[in-house]
């Protein structure tokens, strides 16, 4: 149980609830979201489950359990390149992660002023455009949530917070499911319209950009392919069964980011806003729903502390790699680790919350910092540890011993050799070509 929480705890997060439906929204709705779903269930799902064999073999650090794993089947150690990246990759994800936890933690406040009571669509624009445009005020709560992660980790007593979840979680799924209720109630033929943007299929929006969203957001929406659920994977009895396990952290992670879109496209639709709205889709518009159904104030105040809270669990997931290392690497004290590296973490996303306004006109490559953390995290590292972590799984461990690891029928070891070794490492190889080749 307690694993259970702090495996869900790290995936549900932000990446269900602010970035699924933005980027569906973003890449043409039904095209993202099955793909998506698909890449879930195929690709996250073995992926979950062979990170926490290993990391259940290795007992260590995801770098040191690479390098121990790999030196008890015989492979070269190497593999902990696998391991390096995915803290790299940590770190750079929590530098934008903790600006939107901090746009998260400021709504509650706003939401508290009792600021979205009677907006429609332009007045929530208008707020979160102002919001953007305040340099301080993201500066402050980017601050602020960064700190409280810190904190946490620092103290280590993120199994506390872990627990706050039984009851965080659980709010958090209803007032999704009250918000999709009401959106059903309210918004007429637009529920219609949003149940066919993401579900009919739509194959012509099928492109290369899109796949790789798809796949890259399923990593990034599992916390895979970041030594995270490897590390995770140490704690783990042997007597835990991996593969029901993984699949209820899976379905629920899906759900959540499901309930997500059905509240929030309605409202796009209804409110003639744009699907493609970007990053602040759910600050534009869930106030709208918050600010014209009965007692909408306590439940925006609510919806945005429950939010605060999963990003939290998700976040201290994010610190706590790159602490480890340099607690291992260096004499500094855990407290002295989690300041460093915090501070750095900090700095970097003021770097990130600045391309939302002040340097939105520096880019690279097209870009800009927010922008560029993401695909360079999302869409290049997570797969690329994915792909190391399964053919490591499929190809360099030995199969009998996992067979018996994870209480295989013939039939379902056949399947695990077959997605392990050839499904999965050619899907994500195929995805990632067809992503970044140039597009029409
Ligand atoms: N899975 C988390 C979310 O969906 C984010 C996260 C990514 C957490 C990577 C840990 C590692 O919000």
């Amino acid at each position: 149980m307690g694993f259970m929480l702090a495996a869900a705890g790290s995936a549900v997060g932000l990446g269900n609830i602010w970035k699924f439906p933005y980027m569906a929204g973003e890449m043409g709705g039904s095209a993202f979201v099955l793909t998506y779903l698909i890449c879930m269930f195929v690709i996250g799902l073995p992926i979950l489950v062979a990170e926490w064999l290993i990391g259940r073999r290795g007992q260590k650090n995801p770098i040191h359990t690479m390098e121990d794993v790999a030196k008890a089947e015989g492979r070269s150690k190497n593999w902990r390149w696998v391991g390096i990246i995915g803290v790299l990759g940590s770190f750079l994800i929590l530098s934008f992660y903790s600006v939107i936890g901090g746009w998260a933690t400021d709504y509650i406040v706003i939401a508290a002023k009792g600021s979205f009571v009677g907006m429609n669509g332009n007045g929530t624009s208008q707020l979160f455009e102002n919001f953007l445009g305040s340099v301080s005020h993201l500066f402050i709560w980017h601050t602020v949530f960064m700190f409280a992660t810190a904190f946490i980790v620092a103290l280590g007593v993120g199994a506390g917070l872990e627990r706050s979840c039984k009851i965080m979680m659980p709010g958090l799924g209803l007032l999704l499911i009250g918000l999709v209720v009401y959106a059903a109630l309210v918004s007429g033929p637009a529920f219609e319209q949003a149940f066919k943007f993401l579900f009919t299929p739509n194959w012509s929006a099928i492109t290369g950009k899109a796949v790789l969203a798809a796949l890259g957001h399923a990593f990034f929406s599992l916390s895979l392919g970041m030594g995270i659920m490897m590390a995770y994977g140490s704690y783990l009895g042997k007597d835990v069964n991996l593969i029901s396990t993984a699949r209820t952290v899976v379905i629920l992670d899906v759900i959540v980011a499901i309930l997500s879109g059905m509240a929030i496209f309605p409202l796009v639709f209804a409110n003639g806003l744009q699907p493609g709205e970007g990053a602040g889709l759910i600050f534009v518009t869930l106030p709208i729903a918050f600010g014209n159904m009965a007692g909408g104030t306590i439940l925006g105040v609510l919806f945005f502390i429950f939010l605060t809270f999963a990003a939290l669990t998700s976040s201290i997931s994010l610190l706590e790699p790159t602490v480890e290392l340099l607690e291992e690497k260096t004499r500094l004290s855990r407290v002295s680790a989690t300041v460093v590296s915090s501070v750095v973490i900090w700095a970097l996303g003021i770097a990130c919350l600045l391309s939302f306004n002040e340097w939105k006109q520096v880019t690279l490559f097209g870009k800009n910092i927010f922008d560029l953390l993401d695909y360079l995290t999302s869409k290049l590292m997570l797969p690329l540890t994915g792909l190391g972590t399964i053919v490591f799984a499929g190809w360099m461990m030995n199969q009998q011993l996992i067979r018996e690891e994870l209480h295989l029928g013939p039939a379902l070891f056949a399947l695990w050799k077959f997605l392990c070794r050839i499904v999965i490492p050619i899907a994500v190889v195929a995805i990632m070509i067809y992503g970044f080749m140039p597009q029409k």
